[in-house]
Order: structure tokens, then sequence, then C-alpha cells
């Protein structure tokens, strides 16, 4: 298949797109939100290429399908070990020739290597305005519960690259959600994505697309 370009307004030159590659493990509304943008044409420079899950039962995987996107599973399970599954999932990374890896729900730990061979070239969403709620243990609706039990009245969702820490990588954008009085783990869950999640991580992408983020230390500067 003939590689797609874009033309950069700044450069006002035709380049190739930047291949993304959306790691998954459930139900993919992120998945859903990024193939929106770029139906869209709102992922700039950049084309989803891959998906790749970590269960052959996601939901995620329809998504990819439906949408005519080439889709691969690599199930943990399959692996003697974390770092046996991150080789393989670097081959697979390395075979799709991934310019950026969005971790949109992927709930499985992959060892260090694949952030080293991929230095702020993995994004990943997280359901809380991180640093508050984050780290080992604070995934999916577990966020959520963790926020309602804690009683704080704000919340919302980060993107960030990923780096060795867990959710430490530079913060690209962040949006906060009102916590409501009633709420559910699942109600709040949903409030995030929608007002949230499904809007910062496509705009990440097409910053990350349109070469506009710099990474100086921890922060990520964000060209205008
Ligand atoms: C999303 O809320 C995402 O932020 C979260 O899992 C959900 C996946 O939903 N990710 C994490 O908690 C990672 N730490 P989706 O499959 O419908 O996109």
């Amino acid at each position: 298949m003939a590689e797609e370009t874009w033309k950069d307004p700044r450069e006002g030159v035709e380049i190739p797109k930047k291949k993304i590659v959306v790691l998954v493990s459930g139900g993919g509304t992120n998945l859903q939100a990024l193939i929106d943008a770029q139906n869209r044409g709102e992922l700039g420079g950049g084309k989803i290429t891959c998906v790749i899950s970590s269960r052959p039962d996601a939901y995620a995987l329809t998504r990819a399908k439906n949408n005519g996107i080439p889709a691969r599973v690599l199930r943990p399970k399959d692996f003697p070990s974390t770092e046996a599954y991150s080789d393989a999932m670097l081959e697979a990374l390395y075979e799709e020739f991934a310019d950026l890896i969005v971790q949109a729900g992927f709930m499985t730990i992959l060892d260090a290597k694949i952030c080293r061979a991929y230095p702020n070239r993995i994004m990943n969403v997280h359901p809380a305005l991180i640093p508050s709620f984050c780290g080992k243990g604070y995934y999916g609706l577990h966020v959520h519960e963790a926020v309602l039990e804690k009683g704080v009245k704000v919340t919302g969702a980060t993107v960030h690259f990923v780096n060795e820490i867990c959710d430490g990588g530079p913060i690209i954008l962040q949006k906060p959600v009102a916590v409501q009085q009633g709420d559910t783990p699942e109600v709040l869950q949903k409030r995030v994505m929608e007002q949230a999640e499904w809007k910062i991580l496509p705009e990440a992408v097409r910053l990350f697309c349109e070469g506009k983020l710099r990474v100086k230390g921890n922060q990520v500067i964000i060209k205008q």
C-alpha cells in the first residue's frame, strides 16, 4: 500500500504521515476517539497503522476491524516473562515501523527496554490528574473508586509520555473534570472519558504528529 503523505503547513512540503501504533486491552473507547479524530482529518500528520491488543476478546479489536485498521494480539500469558513479552512487543513495533506508540487503556506492564527504545515516543492516557491517583494499582475503574473514597471535588485526565517510572513521564496535556455528589465509579469514569480523555488524547497525538512537542527535563513544551 502506498504511504500516505501530509503537507506540513510550516514547511509546505509533502512528508510521509507518522505511523501510529495503538496498544489496547479493553473496550477501546479511546481508540475510537482517535479513529474519529482521524476520520475528521484531525490527526494532522499521523495515521493509525496498527492496533495491538493484549487480549483476544478486547472490543477494541472489533473497532479496529470496523475501520480497516490491521490488528495484532500479543497475550502476556503466551510468554514466560515480562521480558519475553516486551521483546515480542518490541519486535512487533519494529515490524510496524512505529513512529508513535499510544497506550489507550493498555493494562499490561512493559519492560523498561520499550521506553528506552522509544524515548518520548510512547504516550499513555491516565484517568486522573497526575500526580494524584496514579502509579501501581491505579488503573481503570480503581482510579475512580479511589477518587470517590478520597472525596476530592475535582479529578480529570492526563496524557503523558511514558518513561521507566509508572505514570511518571513528562505530562503533555491535562483536563479537569468535576466530581459530583452521588457519583458512582462508573458514572465518574464515563464523565472523565467524555469530558477529558476523548478530547486530550487525540489533541496530544495531533501535536506530536505536527512536530509541536519538545521535552525539556520533565517538562513538555508545546509550540504554538
Ligand atoms: C481509560 O479510562 C483509560 O484512561 C484507562 O483505562 C480506560 C480504558 O478504556 N487507563 C488506565 O487506567 C491506565 N493506567 P478504553 O479501553 O475504553 O479506552
